[in-house]
C-alpha cells in the first residue's frame, strides 16, 4: 500500500472525477473513499478513465453508520463495489466504531476476506480500547487502523499500540484542513526547510512511517501534497512536532461510542 494518497471526503459530481484523475497523473496510486462521501459513483467513473491496471491503483472504502450488523454490511460492500465499478476492494474499512452492530459488522468483513472479495480489511475511528475489545473476537487482526492524527492530536498511545499489533496507522484530515498552517513552530521548519506547511505536515507521517490521506481537489496542491515524498525531516524536528500536541480534533472523538 502506498503511504501518501488522496483523500475524497467532500468531492462531488465532476470535481471528484477530475481530482482522481489529476492524482493519478501526478502519481498518486491510493484513493481514499467511503460510502459516507456519496461519490463512489464518480471515483469508480475516474477509475475506469484511467489507463493504469487494476493492480496499480489501491481503493479504499468503508462501511458506512447505518449500515452496521452482518447481513447489512455484506449488502453495503457490494452496493459500494458495484457503484465503485470494481471487482474487488484493495481495502475496506468500519468507517466509525457504532457500538450497536460492529462486533457482527467485523464478523462480516471477515467472511468477505476469506471469500477473496476484499485484499484487507481494517478499521477507522479505533482508540486502544476499541482495540482491545476487538481483539476479544476477531480472527483476523485489521491490516490498518485509520484515525485524526496530526502533530496537534499526537495520539501515541494509539500510535505505539498499532506498531506492536503490526497494524499499519492512516493519518485523516492530517493537514487539519489548513487551520494549524499559520502556527509559529511549523513555520520555522517551513522557513528551515523551505517547504510549505501542509509538505512538513505530510513529512512528518511518512517519517513517523504513518500512512496519510490529504484530500483537495486542485492540481497545484495535489502535486505539492505529492511532493511531500521528496525530502526528510531530520529526526530532532519529527520529536519537535510530536510535542505540538493540545489534543486538537477537526472530527468527532470516537470515545462517544465506548
Ligand atoms: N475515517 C474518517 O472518519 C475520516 C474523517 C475525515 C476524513 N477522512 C479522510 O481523510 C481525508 C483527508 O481529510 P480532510 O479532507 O478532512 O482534511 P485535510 O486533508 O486535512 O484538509 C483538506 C483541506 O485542506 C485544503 N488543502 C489541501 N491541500 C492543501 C495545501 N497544500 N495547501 C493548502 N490547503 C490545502 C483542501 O482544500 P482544496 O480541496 O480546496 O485544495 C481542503 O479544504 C478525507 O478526504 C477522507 O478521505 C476520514
Amino acid at each position: 500500500m502506498p503511504l501518501l494518497g488522496l483523500g475524497v471526503y467532500d468531492m462531488y459530481n465532476s470535481e471528484a472525477e477530475q481530482a482522481v484523475e489529476s492524482a493519478l497523473k501526478i502519481g498518486y496510486r491510493l484513493i481514499d473513499t467511503a460510502s459516507m462521501y456519496n461519490n463512489e459513483r464518480e471515483i469508480g467513473s475516474a477509475l475506469k478513465n484511467s489507463a493504469l491496471k487494476r493492480t496499480d491503483i489501491f481503493v479504499t472504502t468503508k462501511l458506512n453508520n447505518s449500515d452496521h450488523g452482518y447481513d447489512q454490511a455484506l449488502k453495503a460492500f457490494d452496493e459500494s463495489l458495484q457503484k465503485l465499478q470494481l471487482d474487488y476492494i484493495d481495502l475496506y474499512l468500519i468507517h466509525w466504531p457504532i457500538k450497536a452492530g460492529r462486533k457482527e459488522s467485523w464478523k462480516a468483513l471477515e467472511k468477505l476476506y476469506a471469500d477473496n472479495r476484499v485484499r484487507a480489511i481494517g478499521v477507522a475511528n479505533y482508540t486502544v480500547p476499541f482495540l482491545e475489545e476487538l481483539k476479544l473476537y476477531s480472527n483476523i487482526t485489521p491490516a490498518l487502523n485509520q484515525i485524526e492524527f496530526t502533530p496537534w492530536l499526537f495520539q501515541k498511545d494509539v500510535l505505539d499500540y498499532c506498531k506492536s499489533d503490526r497494524i499499519q496507522l492512516q493519518s485523516y484530515s492530517p493537514l487539519t484542513r489548513g487551520i494549524k498552517f499559520n502556527d509559529p513552530r511549523l513555520l520555522t521548519l517551513c522557513t528551515k526547510y523551505e517547504k510549505t506547511p501542509a509538505q512538513i505536515i505530510l513529512n512528518w507521517n511518512i517519517q513517523l512511517g504513518v500512512s496519510t490521506i490529504p484530500k483537495s481537489t486542485k492540481v497545484e496542491r495535489l502535486q505539492e501534497n505529492f511532493d511531500a515524498l521528496n525530502f526528510t525531516l531530520e529526526s530532532d524536528d519529527v520529536i519537535f512536532m510530536n510535542s505540538f500536541n493540545e489534543g486538537f480534533r477537526i472530527c468527532d472523538d470516537p470515545i462517544q461510542f465506548l
